[in-house]
Order: structure tokens, then C-alpha cells, then sequence
């Protein structure tokens, strides 16, 4: 099964939001208008999504941050633009949000991720969501994104701690094997923490629970760089960061892409694969080594 992995496409308009008066909201828009909009080139994003609608796969997750600040604009923008995908791939497509669409309470309170995309609406007073596909494989996406007034943390509380550990324990009695996306690493390279405005809050339980139930992978994005590693507090399970698909950036890891790669039904991947796109509109394909188990 060949499966392409992308996130942070981050959409985005200069416009107050109805909710300007969240402290976060004027941090947000001067942000945009100074230096983000230069870093996130709109037709960037438009070109990228055009290359994912081409590209050959049985399955795409999305790991979250569609928009920037969660404006109603931002969702239908998105969504115009993930249409060609779920048109091509239907229930193949699996996105969860990230910290950006769910930047303010008001938005969260509008729903606007899951009006704009139903097919990701996880069921009320859940938070995530499990999806079989043939006889070997899950793919179990969670959603640890909420509005904090100024940072960009995630948060794995103790009522998603508990429906993740159950909803991974049920799978694990089946035998098959599982993809995990989150939005936020557990793991960076070279072993060095998150920035404390940034990271997952309690990361640790999300490390302990990969520990156990062993996913093959742990799908993410949030930091805008493209990586694959192994951490040893969970040998079993690779940690793949998707990159950014909609962000400029002289550095290739960072510029627009996403990953893809091939998964067997006893759950071995291979033919890991690097994509960005280049400054002539070209694709470049990047092979990674795959780590071994530690
Ligand atoms: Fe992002
Ligand atoms: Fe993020």
C-alpha cells in the first residue's frame, strides 16, 4: 500500500476575525501580515495541492494545520482546495486538525474544521478517530490541538490519554497494525526537547503510550522541517515529520513537500521518499535511509 503523507499547508487571509479581542488574534494578524504571508506564498499552496491531486496513492493523511488563525475565509479556502482530494481518494483521505485550526475558543465554538470538513468530523465529545483499511491496517488519528491565548502548545490531557490508550488497546487485540498521526512531534532530532511555547504538553505520556501499543509510525507535523528518526524511549515505532506542503524555504527539508512511502500488510515500510517541490514547478523524489530499530 502506498501512502503520502503531508500537513501544514497553513491557508491564509488578512482580515480580523469577529474574536479580534483574543490576545493571540493581534499577535496573529501582525505575524501574517510582516512575515508569514512571505514564507507562505499562496499560490505555493495551490501549486502543491495540484501535485498531491496527481500523485500516485492509496492513502493521504493530512496531519493538521490547514489554516493559520482559524478564520471562517481560511476553512473555505481549504476545503476548496482539498476537494480534487477527497474526490479522488473518498474516505482514503484522513486529516485531523492542527494547533492553527484550532486557534481561538470561538472558532472552536463555530466548528468550523468540522463543517468545512465533515469527513474528518470526529464523533461529539470525541477526540479520535480510528479507520480500517483492509484486513491488516488502522490508521488512528488524535486530535491534541486547543486555543491557547498566546503559545502554540498541544495538549494530551487525561480524557484523550484515555480514549488514545483504549481505542489502541481494542486494535491491538485484532493483530493489525497501526498508523498513528498526531499533530505535534514527540521526538525531535538529535534528542533535544520542544520549545516549551511550542510542544506538546505532557509529549512524555504520548511517548509511554507508543511505548506499549507500538504503532509502526507516528505521523506528525508542527515543526516546519521534514525528518525521520527513531527515539529510544519507543525503538519499535518511526517518528516521520511530513514537512511543511505549503511553505518557501531555501532549505529544502523545510520548503514545500511531504513524504511517501510503502507499507506491507505485516506492517514493514519502505521506499521512504522525500518530495518538495522546486522553484521551476519541478518535483524532486529524495529516497530515506529508514532507521533501525535501536
Ligand atoms: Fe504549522
Ligand atoms: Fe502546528
Amino acid at each position: 500500500m502506498r501512502i503520502l503523507h503531508f500537513g501544514d499547508i497553513h491557508f491564509w487571509r488578512l482580515q480580523l476575525a469577529r474574536d479580534f479581542y483574543y490576545p493571540k488574534r493581534l499577535l496573529g494578524i501582525v505575524n501574517l501580515a510582516m512575515r508569514r504571508r512571505h514564507h507562505f506564498p499562496a499560490q505555493l499552496a495551490r501549486e502543491a495541492m495540484m501535485q498531491i491531486a496527481s500523485e500516485d496513492a492509496d492513502l493521504v493523511l493530512f496531519s493538521g494545520d490547514m489554516t493559520t488563525m482559524s478564520l471562517e475565509g481560511e476553512f473555505r479556502d481549504a476545503a476548496k482546495a482539498f476537494a480534487p482530494l477527497y474526490e479522488k481518494w473518498g474516505d482514503r483521505l484522513v486529516a485531523i486538525p492542527g494547533n492553527h485550526d484550532r486557534y481561538s475558543p470561538t472558532s472552536v465554538r463555530r466548528n468550523y474544521f468540522e463543517s468545512y470538513f465533515p469527513h474528518a468530523a470526529m464523533p461529539e465529545g470525541r477526540r479520535v478517530l480510528s479507520r480500517q483499511f483492509g484486513e491488516h491496517l488502522c490508521v488512528v488519528g488524535f486530535d491534541a490541538s486547543r486555543p491557547f491565548m498566546i503559545r502554540s502548545n498541544g495538549l494530551l490531557d487525561r480524557g484523550l490519554e484515555r480514549e488514545l490508550d483504549h481505542e489502541l488497546g481494542m486494535i491491538g487485540e485484532t493483530g493489525r497494525k497501526v498508523l498513528l498521526m498526531g499533530h505535534f512531534p514527540y521526538s525531535y532530532p538529535g534528542g533535544l526537547p520542544g520549545k516549551w511555547h511550542h510542544r506538546l504538553l505532557r509529549d512524555e505520556v504520548l511517548a509511554e503510550l507508543i511505548a506499549r501499543h507500538q504503532p509502526v509510525a507516528y505521523l506528525h507535523g508542527h515543526k516546519h522541517v521534514r525528518w525521520c528518526l527513531r527515539d529510544t524511549r519507543t525503538p519499535q515505532t518511526l517518528c516521520l515529520n511530513c514537512g511543511p506542503a505549503g511553505m518557501a524555504s531555501a532549505l529544502t527539508d523545510s520548503h514545500a513537500g511531504w513524504l511517501t512511502f510503502e507499507l506491507d500488510q505485516d506492517g514493514r515500510l519502505t521506499g521512504l521518499t522525500k518530495v518538495s517541490l522546486s522553484s521551476g514547478g519541478d518535483i524532486e523524489r529524495k529516497a530515506v535511509p529508514i532507521p533501525s530499530e535501536i
